[in-house]
């Protein structure tokens, strides 16, 4: 069952609970019941709903440290969030409560965790172990040539719409021939021809997009259910900051994730913990 914490709720205690007292090491003691909940919360998923400064990546860096306390292995847990100055901010919190016990545990972006994933994964997904990353200049300068070399007028097929067309397609785990397919009209048919034609560039290239970083994660778990169980057994527990932020790619990865651990080993599902702006908080 999903727990959901609302953090602005209940004040701070005057005194810590006797449960919190024991792992004052942890400052833990420091936060508020509905936080020290959330750290404390042992079976099944919790997110964690409040508004900005609340204390929400308070409550992660807390429960990672909570989560080794009680004996949990460093590298059975991965906490992730969107921006890279998250990222670093989560890290340098962690690593202040943790000191070197933090080194094992998988901290970082969606991009970042998915290129350590990926290069682990690459042979299972047919992928160089050595490939390449593209920036934007990369890509606009392969569609921009791909338009180019099509002969389509450049004021209606214009490199960054046919990115952002493109990105959206990733986002949303379609492949080029699916939106050829679904193409109504000739500027989509245009567009997923160009889509089509960039992927191929970028795989005789040996590379990989930012898109492609997240879709191909998400295949690794779609497309081989034994590869993807095995980083789920071995991520335990999954912590996930600006849970808002997520893109629906993302997601299916980390929740297809669970799902596959839960019904491959019959265990029950490790801990996930999300924490997530009320304001922004996504439809689902
Ligand atoms: N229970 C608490 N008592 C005192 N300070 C707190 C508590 N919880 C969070 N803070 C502090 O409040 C600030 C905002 O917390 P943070 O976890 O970054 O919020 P959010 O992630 O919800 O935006 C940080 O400086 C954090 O250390
Ligand atoms: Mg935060």
């Amino acid at each position: 069952m999903l727990a959901c914490v609302r953090l602005r709720e209940i004040p701070p205690p005057r005194r810590p609970s006797a449960v919190i007292t024991e792992c004052a090491s942890l400052a833990v003691a420091t936060l508020n019941p509905a936080q020290q909940e959330a750290v404390e919360h042992e079976h099944g998923p919790a997110l964690v709903i409040a508004g900005a400064g609340s204390g929400k990546t308070r409550v992660l860096t807390a429960r990672v440290a909570r989560l080794l306390e009680r004996g949990v292995p460093a590298e059975a847990v991965l906490a992730f969030t969107f921006t890279n100055r998250a990222a670093r901010e989560m890290r340098a919190r962690i690593e202040s409560e943790l000191g070197p016990a933090a080194a094992g545990v998988w901290i970082g972006t969606f991009h970042a965790t998915a290129v350590r994933i990926l290069r682990r994964e690459a042979n299972t997904l047919g992928l160089p172990a050595g490939f390449t990353i593209y920036d934007r200049d990369d890509q606009e300068g392969i569609v921009r040539e791909l338009i180019r070399e099509a002969g389509l007028p450049e004021a209606t097929y214009r490199t960054g719409v046919v990115l952002g067309r493109i990105s959206d397609a990733k986002n949303a785990l379609v492949l080029p021939a699916e939106a050829e397919r679904a193409a109504v009209g000739d500027f989509e048919r245009q567009v997923a021809t160009l889509y089509g034609k960039y992927q191929a560039a970028l795989r005789r290239a040996g590379a990989l997009d930012f898109d492609d970083l997240i879709a191909e994660t998400v295949r690794l778990w779609l497309d081989h259910p034994d590869a993807g169980a095995r980083w789920s057994r071995r991520f335990h527990h999954v912590l996930v900051d600006e849970y808002q932020d997520w893109a629906r790619a993302t997601g299916t990865c980390s929740w297809s994730g669970t799902t596959t651990r839960a019904s491959t080993a019959g265990a029950a599902p490790g801990s996930r913990t999300c924490s997530t702006s009320r304001t922004r908080f996504p439809a689902r």
